[in-house]
């Protein structure tokens, strides 16, 4: 983690560690004025490019829900990390990422714990707080959802959500009639996840309050392919778990075409990986610091048929930053099974088709007398079975199983019978496909690969390159000094350049050149300065963070150049010729 960034980060307002006047907890930050501006534009572009582009629309559900949800999800049973605690000291630790830190190994979330109880061993693991033996320590499975009570008592327990996705999983039957039950569709959401993560740490990468940008693609399988010519050409680096088992395992460089072609990605994955690394490009993520790597058989989530996550490299140290996956009918399979809707989508055919049904017709005055109060159920349970096994019904009798009790009726009781029906159509479970993105992270991963150092006028400085399109502060204004009419100027500018939708700063303290290194290092792209000249011509100087070039230009034209600049349909370089160094 760097330090410097870190360090950074608090001083210029972009995040910090939240409530330290209480000595602050561990897994939570506010993102200061910089910061959180920052991140609503990230998120404003990933509306953009994953929703509004794609043509997607967004819901907004609660952030705490019912433990049915999470025991029809799974997540009560197998949202788990490894905890192993320290006996010295109590301090808690992440065993997979104790053996990640201290050996060579990667991935060791997707190793079994009774084998990471004899890595801890093998390699004399001891704990990072204390330096106490960890070696036969007991690893557990630690449930990381934070739970609550809804209501006053505890008779009715929620969570809050580990994930934003299962609040558009339990409202499905209400969206797919929104959308017509037309397949395909994506519904997206953004907004709190909770994670009672053992032990955060590196700022805001791994914290237990944290914003999820998700899209639930809900798709037919059998008929539905992705929009592939849409991003073919878009080059992926790509590491196969194929790849990750080899001692030799290397990258491969492929287009999306390509990936698809050869089998190395599913193709609605290898969609996604596209759009995303158009959008992880825009924003200003360093493609050099870039890869996609799939999840290893073990690794993958309780849900997911086949995942790849966008790793960004900051610190040497490789963080995923979004998760793709394919998660089969899985959850709608589950609400389907352990709600009372239904979670399947009813598809019309082409033309009616005609199909034998098989169905009973159950004899009720001879159920009646003969089972008593169990006949309604038997009704029940012979339909069940003439729609799932006809052949059940070839012998003298048919046998059910009602409440855990066997019952044989005689076959000409049940009336059935095999009729031809025309069919209009059939229930099907959609699949879904889930680029599931980690805002705080790609936050993190910008402003890592946007820091940079150089020397200016024999000093160093410190700037944040970021993307015109992201970053929070737009132009810096400054009056050469607050006097002989200057100042006026320049927040007449201010206030101009506001309405036009611009983010400004105002400044006029200290000398001209220490405000550009303050502006330089909050990232602010372009500043404006008003001085004597701009009393007598009705211009000023523009001057461009990276390059410290400089430009002169007519106050009249300053909104529109701007706003040019920010949506990158001009750049610096082709403006007038540089106006002399103030
Ligand atoms: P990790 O293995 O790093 O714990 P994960 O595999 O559990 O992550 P997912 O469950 O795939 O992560 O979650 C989707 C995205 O949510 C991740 O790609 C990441 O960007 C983000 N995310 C997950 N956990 C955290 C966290 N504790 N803090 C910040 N972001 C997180
Ligand atoms: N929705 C994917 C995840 O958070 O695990």
């Amino acid at each position: 983690m760097s330090r410097d960034l870190v360090e950074l980060a608090k001083r210029r307002g972009y995040f910090f560690q939240s409530a330290s006047a209480y000595g602050g907890v561990s897994g939570f930050y506010t993102y200061g004025p910089e910061g959180a501006t920052l991140k609503d534009n990230v998120e404003d572009a990933w509306r953009e490019r994953f929703q509004v582009r794609e043509g997607h629309r967004e819901i907004d559900a609660p952030t705490v829900m019912p433990e049915p949800v999470f025991e029809a999800s799974g997540h009560l049973d197998t949202f788990d990390d490894m905890l192993v605690e320290c006996p010295e000291c109590g301090e808690s630790h992440r065993a997979d990422h104790l053996i990640e830190d201290n050996t060579d190994i990667e991935e060791a979330e997707s190793i079994p714990i009774s084998e990471v109880e004899d890595l801890i061993a093998d390699h004399d693991l001891r704990c990072p707080n204390c330096d106490a033996e960890l070696a036969g320590v007991p690893v557990e499975d630690f449930n990381l959802m934070f739970e609550t009570n809804i209501g006053p008592g505890d008779s009715s327990p929620g969570y809050l959500r580990p994930e934003t996705a299962q609040g558009i999983f339990v409202e499905f039957p209400q969206l797919a009639e929104y959308a017509r039950n037309q397949l395909p569709f994506g519904i997206t959401q953004i907004g709190k996840a909770y994670r009672n993560e053992i032990s955060p740490r590196k700022s805001i990468i791994r914290v237990r309050e944290f914003t999820q940008a998700e899209l639930e693609h809900f798709i037919d399988p059998t008929e539905d392919e992705p929009p592939l010519d849409r991003v073919a050409d878009v080059e992926l680096t790509l590491y196969s778990a194929e790849e990750q088992e080899k001692d030799d395992g290397e990258y491969v460089t492929k287009t999306v075409r390509e990936a698809v072609d050869e089998g190395i990605v599913h193709e609605w994955i290898a969609y996604y990986l596209g759009v995303g690394k158009q959008w992880y490009e825009s924003i200003g993520v360093d493609m050099d610091r870039f890869r996609y790597r799939q999840h290893l058989p073990g690794e993958r989530a309780h849900y997911s048929a086949d995942c790849w996550d966008a790793e960004s490299e900051v610190d040497g140290d490789w963080i995923e930053i979004t998760g793709y996956s394919y998660r089969s009918d899985y959850d709608l399979g589950k609400h389907d099974e352990y709600s009372d809707d239904d979670f399947t989508v009813f598809k019309q055919y082409d033309e009616p088709k005609v199909v034998e049904r098989a169905t009973v017709d159950p004899d009720m005055s001879y159920l009646g007398p003969e089972f008593g109060g169990a006949a309604g159920d038997i009704a029940d349970a012979l339909e069940t079975l003439a729609e799932r096994d006809r052949k059940a019904f070839d012998g003298e009798e048919v046998a059910v199983e009602v409440g855990g009790e066997e019952y044989a009726i005689p076959t000409e009781k049940t009336g059935f019978s095999v009729e031809e029906v025309k069919e209009t159509g059939e229930h099907v479970l959609p699949h879904v496909v889930e680029p599931s993105i980690g805002i705080d992270r790609v936050v993190y991963t910008v402003l890592d690969h946007a820091y940079e150092t150089d020397e200016i006028e024999g000093e160093t400085r410190t700037r944040l390159a970021l993307e015109p399109a992201v970053a929070p502060t737009f132009v810096g204004v400054f009056p050469l000094m607050d006097k002989d009419g200057m100042g006026e100027v320049a927040r007449e500018i201010t206030d101009d350049l506001r309405a036009a939708g611009l983010d400004v700063t105002y400044d006029d303290s200290g000398n001209i050149g220490r405000r550009y290194r303050r502006q330089d290092e909050v990232g602010t792209p372009f500043c404006v300065t008003v001085d004597y000249e701009s009393l007598e011509d009705d211009a000023v100087t523009l001057r461009e963070r990276d390059s410290t070039e400089q430009v002169r230009v007519p106050i009249s034209d300053l909104d529109d150049l701007l706003a040019d600049l920010q949506a990158g349909e001009t750049t610096f370089a082709e403006l007038d010729a540089p106006a002399p160094e103030q």
